[in-house]
């Protein structure tokens, strides 16, 4: 199962710029992601944007049908938001916690999702605990299956995180999950794009994504799915009259679909940009052959060239952790913070992100991890690009 890398490349016009190893800060988009988006602003300077929004109401639909294929939902379990955490958000802060409730987490846990359940946490009373991890620092399933109880009100799991190659087992966190009749809040942020995502397989209740990352989508956009039998169990933390109706002077309704997690007002190029970016990931394998398997198959082999080149870069060490590894690859580098790594790698048109302790404190801390250097490699680079970063990263480490 091949991914045609010539088109892919001819269709990035910014694989002609730079060595974009920063797959897991924002992606490359491609060309047709990029027309989507300019034809509509060029129509809301046009026309106007509410009748711009008006006359891309197919393409918008469109975006909601992609999502839905992507994780094998139905389109009104798919909400549009902005971005991951915000998605993140509307689904957690809207579960009816109460004092002595256990929220489940796992030492992956992003910043933004950690400090919400402290904060939750210190207004109901509930309880935040971290679920173990393994040696490989994989979140150690038979320790979740022994933390249930009737108590457990939430499993919130990041699948991939933000500091690291490591790729948790949501399927079988879901199925724990599943038994115990708990809701899996699953942070697919850094997963989304570049790993398969059947949520009914990853039994997962409800999933928060960027656009930005691994799907190549605009900045700004982001969605959330919800499951069906949890959508109207679920009363979102605001409200506007896209989430609701005034059906009264004293009275409301809550829209009864994914709908009630989005606002009113959004960013519409960045929607319908987002919709032709899962249709191009989808549309990425052999026909007959699903497009995220093979995107995922060659990710991981990339980045698994990738951490062996690393390893023979004297003075680097990597810090990936994980039975099953993904995309991305972090590392130090001996006497070299890795803000100066990424300043001198950019000044040689590689870019590469920086990944702080204070993002994924409870993992770092546990690691005694510095701010890590993050290599993030997508479909559309090469062998050729990985050797190309090696070399440059030896001319960076020298000077
Ligand atoms: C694991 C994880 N979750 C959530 C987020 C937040 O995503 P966003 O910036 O789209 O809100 C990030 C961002 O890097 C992330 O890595």
């Amino acid at each position: 199962m091949t991914i045609g890398i010539d088109r892919v490349r001819a269709e990035t016009p910014g694989t002609a710029h730079v060595l974009h190893f920063n797959n897991a800060g924002a992606a490359l988009p491609p060309r047709p992601v990029l027309d989507a988006q300019v034809h509509h602003l060029e129509r809301e300077a046009a026309i106007g944007g509410y009748e711009a929004e008006a006359e891309a109401e197919e393409r918008l639909a469109r975006t909601y049908d992609a999502i839905a294929r992507m994780l094998g939902c139905t389109t009104d379990e798919v909400a549009l938001v902005e971005n991951a955490t915000r998605a993140w958000d509307m689904a957690f802060y809207a579960m009816p916690f109460e004092p002595g409730d256990r929220i489940l987490t796992s030492r992956s846990a992003y910043a933004s999702n950690h400090i919400a359940c402290l904060q939750v946490a210190e207004r109901t009373g509930a309880e935040v605990e971290v679920v173990p991890h393994d040696a490989s620092g994989t979140v150690d399933v038979d320790a979740l299956r022994s933390m249930m109880d009737d108590r457990v009100a939430l499993i919130a799991l990041t699948h991939v995180p933000t500091n690291g190659g490591l790729v948790n087992p949501a399927a079988e966190v879901g199925a724990v999950a599943r038994d115990a009749d708990v809701p899996l809040l699953l942070d697919a942020c850094q997963s989304a794009g570049q790993l398969p995502l059947p949520v009914d397989e990853l039994g997962c209740t409800m999933l928060s994504a960027t656009g930005r990352k691994y799907l190549r989508g605009p900045r700004g956009t982001g969605f959330l799915y919800v499951q069906r039998d949890w959508i109207e169990r679920l009363e979102p933390p605001l409200l506007d009259l896209h989430a609701a109706t005034w059906t009264g002077p004293d009275t409301y309704e809550i829209h009864p679909d994914a709908r009630r997690f989005e606002t009113w007002e959004g960013h519409v190029a960045g929607f319908v940009g987002l919709g032709v970016a899962v249709d191009y990931a989808l549309d990425r394998g052999d026909s007959g052959s699903p497009a995220l398997d093979a995107i995922a198959h060659r990710v991981r082999a990339l980045a698994a060239t990738l951490r062996t080149a690393l390893g023979g870069v004297p003075g680097v060490t990597v810090h990936d952790q994980g039975r099953t590894r993904c995309g991305i690859t972090t590392f130090t580098a001996e006497q070299r913070e890795a803000e100066a790594v990424q300043r001198a790698l950019r000044d040689r048109d590689v870019n590469v992100s920086v990944s702080p302790p204070s993002s994924t404190r409870l993992d770092a801390e546990k690691r005694g991890l510095p701010a890590l250097v993050r290599a993030s490699v997508h479909y559309y680079n090469t062998e050729a690009e990985i050797e190309r970063f090696v070399a440059a990263l030896h001319s960076a480490l020298e000077d």
